[in-house]
């Protein structure tokens, strides 16, 4: 039998543009690309109408809040996932309305919450007993508000994926536990405070390469639904599994299809309300999966380094113009990356390869990559490609070291290109301090 041909999904750019555009905006340069992304979205929501028609896909905004991202994945019908106030502002603002918005978060404030209703959100996702007690002291406010309330479930399943983003457990800060009645006190708390309950919402975990933690957890969430109905009449008319689908960031990552995962996801649901009289409305919201592969991130190497390694013999360090700042993921998470030379503008090209280690600039022992394979005649001032960097990189960015934070170029549906997001400027950088009088030189 043959084996079918793996495609590979993730955008990377030419030679020729890569060099256009680090010199049109400098390196370190984030890149998306409208075209793929719009692709991407494109191809989730006909893999989710195709098995759940009345469905609903929400684009989660924490991977990437660039206003032009945002204003891009509701342009393609995608509802928005804000996790705080302000990636709400950052959707207003982007032309996104309220009332395509859900807010999440472990944690709101009552200002958040103030903020959210006033602009008119259209769900609120909440998550703890303190919060439906805020929320029962304004049901009156309520009554004439259009937001609908959907609980948070942690449904207890542990998903295989780093420790540090699986949510999906027993032990997890974020929502109600099904197993040990917090979740039904909830629903009881909230029915009482005729609080307008329509749902309930999981997500067990990000970067999922494995289906299973997400069905089960899909199923569970289904069930407890089916149960609320049975025991207090609570009619569920939507259901929201999250996001989490995996992506390819190395050539050996095997993502599930969109289409093999939806039809997954839906089956294990539509397991548990058979018979039930219950038919909700069908909720993803997927973050990585939609903008990361839209991503690459050109980096400039400088010095080259070879030093003795213990365990190698000599280890040979290329440091690139960017680093912990611009990209944390390898520091937080120890991710892994596919790093491509971009070859040199005088298409010369060098069959030889070696495993190097890329590191950054910062003062930490910042490895980004590392033992990756490239060219033995890679030299300081050539570009390296990084895929897969749309999510969870400019999200991320911080100020380390004091360096600017990296600007976002788009390259546009008809071939174009232009900054959507720049650096800032030094004024910016110090625009916050105010550094006392009397302590002035
Ligand atoms: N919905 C909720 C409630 C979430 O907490 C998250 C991610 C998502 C949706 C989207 O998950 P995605 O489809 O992107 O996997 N900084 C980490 C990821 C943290 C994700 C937190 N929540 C990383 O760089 O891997």
């Amino acid at each position: 039998m043959v084996s079918e041909a793996k495609v590979d999904t993730r955008y990377r750019l030419s030679e020729s543009l890569a060099w256009s555009l680090a010199e049109a905006y400098g390196t370190p340069l984030y890149v998306i690309d409208e075209g793929h992304f719009r692709q991407t979205i494109r191809r989730y929501q006909a893999a989710f109408r195709a098995v759940w028609p009345n469905c609903e896909l929400s684009y989660a905004s924490k991977a990437n809040s660039t206003l032009a991202v945002l204003a891009i994945a509701h342009n393609e019908g995608c509802v928005i996932d804000v996790a705080s106030e302000g990636e709400l502002r950052a959707a207003l603002a982007a032309g996104v309305p309220a009332s395509h918005c859900h807010l999440h978060g472990n944690n709101k404030s009552k200002a958040e919450i103030e903020f959210a209703l006033e602009a008119g959100i259209a769900t609120i996702v909440i998550d703890n007993f303190d919060e439906i007690s805020n929320l029962k002291s304004r049901t009156a406010d309520l009554k004439s508000s259009s937001t609908c309330f959907v609980l948070r479930l942690a449904p207890g399943v542990d998903p295989i994926t780093h420790h540090k983003i699986s949510t999906g457990q027993a032990d997890t800060k974020f929502g109600f536990n099904i197993a040990d009645g917090a979740a039904e006190r909830a629903v009881q708390r909230c029915m009482e405070s005729k609080l307008p309950l329509i749902g309930f919402h999981c997500h067990v975990g990000s970067q999922l390469l494995d289906p299973e933690a997400q069905q089960v957890g899909g199923e569970l969430i289904a069930k407890f639904a089916v149960d609320m109905k049975k025991a207090h009449g609570l009619e569920t008319t939507y259901l929201n599994v999250g996001g989490g689908l995996g992506v390819k960031y190395l050539d050996e990552h095997e993502p599930m299809p969109v289409e093999d995962y939806c039809r997954l996801i839906a089956d294990s649901v539509r397991s548990a309300f058979s018979g039930t009289g219950l038919d909700p409305v069908l909720g993803q919201e997927p973050g990585r999966a939609l903008i990361a592969e839209s991503g690459v991130t050109l980096y400039r190497v400088g010095a080259i380094k070879e030093v003795p390694s213990p365990t190698k013999g000599t280890r040979i360090y290329h440091s690139v113009d960017g680093g912990l700042a611009d990209n944390p993921r390898p520091a937080l998470y120890g991710s892994k990356y596919a790093v491509e030379r971009v070859w040199s503008k005088n298409g010369f090209k060098e069959e030889e390869f070696e495993t190097v280690t890329v590191s950054g600039r910062h003062c930490e022992t910042d490895t980004l990559f590392e033992d990756v394979s490239l060219p033995t005649d890679l030299n300081s001032g050539d570009l390296l490609q990084v895929l897969c960097t749309g999510a969870y990189n400019s999200a991320m960015a911080s100020n380390y070291n004091r360096y600017r934070r990296p600007p976002t170029a788009m390259i546009r549906a008809n071939g174009s290109h232009e900054l959507v997001q720049r650096s800032e400027t030094w004024d910016e950088m110090f625009e916050r301090e105010l550094l006392p009088k009397d302590l002035k030189a």
